[in-house]
């Protein structure tokens, strides 16, 4: 008797605590999470990314930019996916302005089309995101990483809560790295991670307060190579009135994803001031200096720290959902 009412509030109090614990910890993750519902996951997941990629090959960096914001806005839970309605401004509409090209959102869709006919209301957004993710970095020429499943998608999504979650290229490095650490990221994984900008672009004004007018002496910031500042002053010169003009991050090898990105930084090559920040502050430079010297460690640091990073905040259990739409909440 005495054993059987143990056992209820034993039971009792698991019900209670559990969905606290589900979001505290990451262990509900699986490496094998749809082997049996939906045996296809990984070729759809394959297919779709291939074939995205492609065709346009500007949803690598979206995607990972898409995922890298998805994750530090309240965790990986497919909420910077939701759209804006008249009743809730979302997420991806508070998110620093133009940028978040629709290849990384069109990429997820596709996915989650093909996921919904093969295995209908089983695969969450936020894995399909997380595994878009990985598969479009290796597709680039990244590391590997392995991707546990098993997130459930957001039921809440504020343009309110994007402000001061996300790094911006006029922050100081203290500013940075407060984003980043306070999340549990290392200095060793916010340069790791840093690396992402080895692909994509990023748009004149995001720099252009660096190489126009930045001094009364000098029209550039002197960090950047003053005639790659020149090249950008050329390639921005009609920013103003043509506001999607943008340059690519790593101009040697833009669409490699390689440690490129670590070499140009101390020639003076960085586009972003947030770039040239990373080799300018003591904290940084040692992880900047050896990436750029070591392939090898850039890749294994990357991946580790992509793995970290896919694990964030994540919701299971009752404190989230598995969409129908991957742009939408089910109610
Ligand atoms: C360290 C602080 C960081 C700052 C200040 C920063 C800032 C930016 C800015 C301003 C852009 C250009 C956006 C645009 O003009 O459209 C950009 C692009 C990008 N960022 Fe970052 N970022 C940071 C870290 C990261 C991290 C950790 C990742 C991923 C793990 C990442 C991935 C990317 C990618 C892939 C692009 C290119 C997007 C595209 O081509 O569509 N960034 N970043
Ligand atoms: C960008 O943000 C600024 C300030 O937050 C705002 O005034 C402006 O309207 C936004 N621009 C676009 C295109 O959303
Ligand atoms: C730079 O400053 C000068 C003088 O203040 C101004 O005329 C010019 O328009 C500025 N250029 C840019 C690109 O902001
Ligand atoms: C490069 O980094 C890898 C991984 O950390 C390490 O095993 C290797 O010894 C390094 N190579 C050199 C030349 O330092």
């Amino acid at each position: 008797m005495a054993f059987a009412e143990l056992i209820l509030v034993v039971l009792s109090m698991a019900i209670v605590i559990n969905p606290c614990l589900s979001q505290r910890h990451h262990q509900q993750l699986y490496p094998n999470f749809y082997r049996r519902s939906c045996p296809r996951f990984d070729q759809i997941m394959q297919d779709t990314t291939t074939n995205k990629q492609i065709v346009s090959p500007t949803t690598a960096a979206a995607t990972l930019r898409l995922f890298f914001h998805d994750c530090f806005v309240g965790g990986c839970d497919a909420s910077m996916l939701i759209s804006s309605t008249p009743f809730n401004k979302a997420e991806r509409d508070a998110d620093i302005n133009l940028s978040l090209p629709g290849d990384g959102f069109d990429v997820v869709i596709r996915a989650k089309t093909a996921l919904e006919l093969a295995c209908p209301g089983v695969v969450s957004c936020a894995d399909i995101l997380a595994v878009a993710t990985r598969n479009l970095v290796v597709q680039t020429g990244g590391p590997f990483y392995a991707v546990k499943l098993g997130r459930k998608d957001a039921l809440v999504s504020k343009a309110g809560s994007v402000e001061g979650n996300l790094p911006r290229p006029a922050m100081s490095m203290d500013q940075i790295l407060k984003i980043f650490l306070s999340r549990g990221f290392s200095i060793q994984e916010t340069v790791a991670l840093s690396g992402a900008h080895t692909i994509g672009f990023s748009h004149c004004k995001e720099f252009s307060s660096n190489i126009y007018n930045y001094s009364r002496g000098s029209q550039s910031d002197p960090a950047y190579y003053p005639q790659f500042a020149q090249a950008l002053r050329n390639a921005c010169a009609n920013y103003h009135q043509n506001p999607t003009l943008s340059v690519f991050n790593d101009v040697m090898t833009p669409n490699k994803f390689d440690n490129m990105y670590y070499q140009n930084l101390p020639k003076g090559l960085g586009l972003l001031a947030s770039d040239h920040a990373l080799n300018l502050d003591p904290r940084t430079r040692p992880f900047v200096e050896q990436y750029a010297k070591n392939q090898t460690a850039f890749f294994e640091a990357f991946g580790r720290a992509m793995e970290k990073l896919s694990t964030y905040g994540i919701k299971t259990g009752r404190s989230g959902e598995i969409r129908r739409r991957c742009d939408a909440f089910n109610n």
